[in-house]
């Protein structure tokens, strides 16, 4: 079995979020004291991903390679491809798919922070054949792909924001995929809004009775940002939590250490010049705290 890859999808046009959008990515605005992609990287290491593409609008590329670079620093390979136009979610396998070559493969949308104990460790007990998604109860599910369970808790389907939602289950931005996500991708046709939606790929592992619907747990984090209310709202989440526990949410950094990809020596060197702005005394607090003591 090969390692699974990962993709990170920050693309999109980021119209919900006009004018602050209009200068600036959307995965690059702060998420109290990080830049937004650092949360979804953060997941993807954390499942164990150490290989990742990161998908960018053509415009916006190189900011993100200036901020994440070639991933050397955190154990990791990051490369980089563009999306010349928003045309959907499952577009990522089209473009993606002489990186992901015959390797199972993840996908992370851009604007989703996950947090939670329980989640990440779930994240390394992934099944390897068909697909893996999350659930996770929300009060509007219009707004998400919804899934609908039988009373044995299969999955029975899944809807893209549906008017009438027959769960209030939404599907996170998650989606961990065998290799034939590949093919699958090449056969679904754009939807009624003109996008490659990534609930038809869902849909096709369900009808091949290969689409494990994990639900999220009590304790377990989920925020979409693609709003300002729900950006400001991720912000505070991360503030209070990060202040009350000192232990940080979404750092590339942590996870790498605790993951055993960077030793903890590399771990306080990249925090030395981070002290300033308060992200490195959080760094070299998880210095002391531990991590795995694996070769790197
Ligand atoms: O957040 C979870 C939801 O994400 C799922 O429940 C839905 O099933 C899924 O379709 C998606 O819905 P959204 O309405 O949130 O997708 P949105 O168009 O906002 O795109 C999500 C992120 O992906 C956003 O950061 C922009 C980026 N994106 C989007 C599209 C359509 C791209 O990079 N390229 C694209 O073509």
């Amino acid at each position: 079995m090969q390692p699974t890859k990962g993709i990170i999808l920050a693309g999109g046009s980021g119209t919900r979020l006009y004018p602050i959008t209009k200068g600036i990515s959307k995965q690059l605005m702060p998420i109290y004291d990080k830049p937004m992609v650092y949360y979804p990287l953060t997941t993807l290491i954390q499942a164990g991903i150490r290989e990742i593409l990161i998908i960018t609008t053509p415009e916006d590329s190189a900011a993100f390679q200036r901020l994440l670079g070639d991933g050397s620093q955190w154990g990791l390979m990051l490369h980089y491809a563009v999306q010349p136009r928003p045309e959907g979610l499952a577009q990522a396998f089209l473009i993606s798919a002489d990186f992901v070559g015959d390797s199972p493969v993840a996908l992370v949308l851009g604007d989703n922070i996950f947090d939670g104990h329980g989640f990440t460790a779930a994240l390394t007990q992934r099944r390897e054949t068909g697909g893996t998604i999350f659930a996770y109860e929300v009060s509007d599910p219009q707004r998400y792909g919804v899934v609908e369970f039988a009373a044995d808790g299969r999955a029975l389907s899944i809807e893209e924001k549906p008017a009438q939602p027959k769960s209030n289950h939404a599907v996170v931005g998650l989606y961990f995929y065998d290799n034939s996500v590949l093919d699958i991708a090449k056969t679904i046709a754009p939807s009624a809004r003109g996008e490659l939606e990534i609930t038809a790929i869902n849909e096709e592992y369900l009808r091949r009775g290969q689409l494990h619907v994990q639900r999220m747990q009590r304790g377990d984090v989920w925020l979409d940002t693609g709003t300002i209310d729900s950006m400001s709202e991720a912000a505070s989440y991360v503030e209070v939590l990060q202040k009350r526990t000192g232990a940080i949410i979404g750092s590339p950094e942590v996870a790498a250490f605790e993951a055993g990809f960077i030793t903890r020596q590399a771990l306080l060197d990249l925090a030395a010049p981070l002290r300033k702005s308060g992200y490195g005394l959080y760094l070299e607090a998880a210095a002391s705290d531990g991590g795995v003591q694996a070769p790197c």
